[in-house]
């Protein structure tokens, strides 16, 4: 590697290892509760599924020499998990613990002693099961979030089997073999499940929304950018949360700073959606050239007295009544950079920077510029969810208009404020909350309905906080 190729690349090295996220989903105390719900329902499941081998063996009995017995099936009839507990372990991730579990069976004995056969059935009863096993959190090679089980341990505290039919003398000789051998059967049964029901959960953890699809132009990259930071109190994942052209990914010329967020707990989960991520959209879509708007006159209400064509322009500025009598006219209204997004508690406001520019349309439809004037915008915006999206609406603050570029001579551009002002009003910002309204999707898994959602604007941050339901 040349020189000058390694000091590219060491310039570059902070840019890529950039781990800021734009976005935070945290799971809380309550989130967790929720998602210990789900798991013991799906060990429970698991636990049904245990399969106890029929088995047979020989005892030596004192006083009566070899005894055979065999057990044959051996079916569970009942599974219970009364007590278990999740704790979040600082740094890796979740120990679970269950303790007074219980499992019951049911089978069939064989006894041959001799000539003596006899037979019955019976059932056992599994009680003081305790489960531990820790389960880490991660971050896998797509940006999705895993789950894995280590450290699992399974004790029965006790078992008891209790025998139906043939002679309780004979078989009472050598019951507690067969309760350490089903013991056994069971605790090495009972770990590998538990592996299972944790590793089942990654395939939905797969189902988030890495690279969300916003419209034709725009996708939203939700890939984990580091692992899961867990605290005594919450899980966070920081995703990347960041706009990028279909496509095209380009990054901004801005990075991601620390999003903090308050220390709340009633819901679920929190959803922090940062100013990098709406200004990271705004990126994308003054790039791709789509911050433009064309206003003529027929998109002006017919009541209107003020028109789009040269006779009212021509009251203000008398060049143009002069020069270019009885044309309709049409204006360009574009953003000339990206637009900038503000979070203030409460209050969230999108300054644009722009250009307003003014045409003649000549009867063989050719446009005559008239002039350009510079627009300094700034709007407030209003957010809301709908389903998994988030909308917006924005309301004009106040509009600044100078003189750019004039071809009609000088005029006070202070006189034309009520028009500009009607113009977006009525059809520049309407025709971007049509836009708004559709929504950008937020961070999701498969079948995840959020429920007592609450949505706030706090510094630097859209805070979303919300119950979370999964339907199947
Ligand atoms: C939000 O802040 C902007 C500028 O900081 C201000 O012009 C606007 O009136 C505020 N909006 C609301 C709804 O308070
Ligand atoms: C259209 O009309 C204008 C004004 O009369 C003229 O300057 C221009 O050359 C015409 N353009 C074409 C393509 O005919
Ligand atoms: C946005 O515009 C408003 C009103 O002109 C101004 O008060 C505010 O400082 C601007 N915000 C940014 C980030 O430029």
């Amino acid at each position: 590697m040349s020189l000058f190729c390694w000091l590219a690349m060491v310039a570059f090295i902070p840019m890529t290892l950039s781990t800021e996220p734009g976005v935070k989903v945290r799971l809380t105390a309550k989130g967790l509760e929720y998602g210990r719900q789900l798991g013991m329902a799906s060990l429970q499941e698991k636990l049904k599924t245990i399969r106890v081998p029929d088995f047979s063996g020989k005892e030596r009995v004192s006083g009566i020499g070899k005894v055979r017995y065999s057990l044959s099936n051996i079916v569970i009839t009942s599974v219970g998990l009364p007590t278990s507990a999740v704790n979040l372990v600082p740094g890796t991730g979740v120990k679970m613990s269950i303790s007074g579990a219980f499992i019951s069976l049911r089978g069939n004995w064989r006894v041959k002693y001799l000539f003596i056969r006899d037979s019955g059935s019976f059932d056992l009863d599994v009680k003081d099961l305790s489960i531990s096993a820790s389960i880490a959190i991660s971050s896998d090679a797509t940006g999705h979030p895993a789950v894995s089980s280590a450290n699992c341990a399974a004790n029965v505290g006790s078992a008891k089997v209790k025998f139906h039919g043939g002679a309780s003398w004979l078989y009472n000789l050598f019951s507690k073999y067969i309760n350490k051998a089903l013991r056994s059967a069971m605790e090495k049964q009972i770990c590998p499940l538990v592996t299972k029901a944790v590793s089942d959960m990654n395939p939905r953890l797969q189902t988030l929304n890495v690279l969300a699809r916003v419209d034709k132009h725009a996708e939203i990259e939700y890939s984990m950018v580091s692992s899961p930071s867990v605290t005594t109190s919450f899980i966070d994942l920081n995703l990347k949360g960041e706009f990028y052209n279909i496509g095209n990914h380009q990054e901004p010329p801005f990075s991601p700073k620390a999003i903090s967020l308050p220390p709340q707990v009633n819901n679920m989960v929190y959803i922090s959606l940062s100013t990098y991520t709406a200004n990271s959209a705004g990126f994308v879509y003054n790039r791709a050239g789509i911050l433009s708007q064309d206003v003529t006159d027929d998109m002006i209400p017919r009541f209107s007295p003020i028109r789009l064509n040269t006779r009212t322009f021509g009251v203000f500025i008398p060049e143009i009544a002069r020069r270019f009598p009885g044309l309709m006219m049409k204006l360009v209204v574009k953003a000339a950079k990206d637009p900038v997004v503000t979070f203030e508690p409460d209050n969230m406001t999108v300054n644009v920077t722009g250009t307003v520019t003014a045409y003649a349309i000549q009867p063989n439809a050719t446009l005559s510029s008239l002039f350009v004037l510079n627009l300094e915008t700034s709007v407030s915006a209003r957010v809301f969810l709908s389903g998994m999206r988030l909308g917006g609406a924005v309301t004009l603050n106040k509009f600044d208009l100078t003189m750019g570029t004039s071809s009609v001579g000088e005029f006070q551009v202070k006189s034309l404020n009520s028009i500009f002002e009607m113009v977006l009003n009525e059809e520049v910002i309407p025709a971007l909350n049509v836009q708004l309204a559709k929504g950008y999707p937020l961070p999701a898994l498969r079948n995840m309905n959020l429920l007592n959602t609450r949505l706030q604007i706090l510094k630097d941050n859209i805070l979303i906080g919300t119950d979370v339901q999964f339907t199947g």
